[in-house]
C-alpha cells in the first residue's frame, strides 16, 4: 500500500464524522461499521481513494482517512499506557533521532513510541526494544504490525528485562526510556551507550524526574534537561476563535542527557 493507493482489504481507515468524532476500522471486504450514526458498508470504502465521503443508514456523513500515526497511538489496542503524540514529537527531536540511529528502547509497552522510532532511523537504522511483560510485547508486535503492515526489518523486538543488554557487547547512538525507575538501570546502560550519546527518559512524577537527575551528574553525563511539553489546541469557527476548554494538562516530563567520554 501506498499513501495514494485506494484503500484495500486489511487496512485501517479512519472515519470522522461532522462533529470530529473518529473511528478506527479495519476494512474487509462486506464488513459493515455500526455507530450512533448508523451502519456503513466497507465496501463503500473499498476502493476507494483517501478524503472518500461516505453516507450512513442514518443519514449521517463521514469521510475516511489513512489515520496519521497520531490518530493511530491514541486509537490503537493498549497493553500499557501510550506516550502521547505531543511527547513522541517531542521526544524525535530532543533525543535527536536521526535517519540512521542505533536506539535501545525499553519498555515497549504498547510500542507507540515504537512505532515513532521506527519511522524516524527508517530502514539505515536500527531499534531494539525491550519488554518485560510477554503479553505487551505481542500486543506491541501487533500494533506495529497493524500500522506497518509487519515489523520492519530495522526492529527488534526483545522480551525481558532491558538491563539484559549490557552482556551483549552492543553499542547505541540513542536509548530512550518509559520506565518507572530508569536510574536503577544505569550501571548496565552506560555500558552500551556510545560517548555523546543521548539517553531520553519519560517520567510522569517530579520525584522521578529528581532521583533520575542527580543519578545522572553522578554517572557523569552531561547537558542533563527536564521539561514538559504542553499542547493546548484551538477552538476556530467564524464566531469565535479561542483555547479549547479542556486540555491534557500532563502526560510526562522528559529527561534528555548526554553521555560523557567512558574512563579509561
Ligand atoms: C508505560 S509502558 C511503555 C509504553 C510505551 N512507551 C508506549 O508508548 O506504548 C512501560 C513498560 O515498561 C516495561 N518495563 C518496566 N521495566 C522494564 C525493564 N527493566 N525492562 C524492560 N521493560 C520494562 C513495563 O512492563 C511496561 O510495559
Amino acid at each position: 500500500m501506498t499513501a495514494r493507493a485506494p484503500f484495500e482489504p486489511g487496512e485501517r481507515v479512519l472515519l470522522i464524522d461532522g462533529r470530529g468524532r473518529r473511528y478506527l476500522v479495519r476494512l474487509q471486504a462486506g464488513g459493515v461499521f455500526h455507530f450512533h450514526g448508523g451502519v456503513v458498508s466497507h465496501d463503500e470504502v473499498l476502493g476507494r481513494e483517501e478524503g472518500v465521503a461516505v453516507e450512513s443508514a442514518g443519514g449521517m456523513t463521514l469521510v475516511g482517512f489513512r489515520p496519521r500515526l497520531a490518530d493511530f497511538v491514541l486509537k490503537m489496542p493498549r497493553g500499557a499506557q501510550v506516550v502521547y503524540p505531543k511527547d513522541l514529537a517531542t521526544i524525535l527531536v530532543f533525543a535527536d533521532v536521526f535517519p540512521g540511529a542505533d536506539v535501545l528502547e525499553a519498555g515497549t509497552g504498547s510500542g507507540a513510541l515504537t512505532l515513532a522510532l521506527c519511522r524516524a532511523t527508517g530502514p539505515e537504522g536500527r531499534i531494539v526494544s525491550y519488554e518485560l511483560r510477554p503479553e505487551f510485547r505481542q500486543k506491541a508486535k501487533e500494533n506495529v504490525e497493524a500500522f506497518l503492515g509487519k515489523v520492519p526489518e530495522w526492529l527488534e523486538l526483545r522480551s525481558g528485562d532491558v538491563r539484559e543488554v549490557a552482556g551483549t557487547g552492543e553499542d547505541f547512538d540513542r536509548i530512550v526510556l518509559d520506565l518507572p525507575d530508569p536510574w536503577e538501570l544505569l550501571p548496565e546502560l552506560d555500558r552500551v551507550l556510545t560517548p555523546g550519546g543521548i539517553l531520553c527518559s519519560y517520567l510522569p512524577t517530579v520525584g522521578q524526574l529528581q532521583t533520575l537527575t542527580l543519578a545522572l551528574e553522578e554517572h557523569g553525563y552531561r547537558q542533563v534537561e527536564t521539561f514538559e511539553t504542553l499542547l493546548r489546541s484551538w477552538h476556530v469557527t467564524a464566531r469565535s476563535v479561542r483555547p479549547d476548554h479542556r486540555m491534557v494538562a500532563h502526560t510526562g516530563f522528559l529527561t534528555v542527557a548526554r553521555r560523557g567520554g567512558r574512563k579509561s
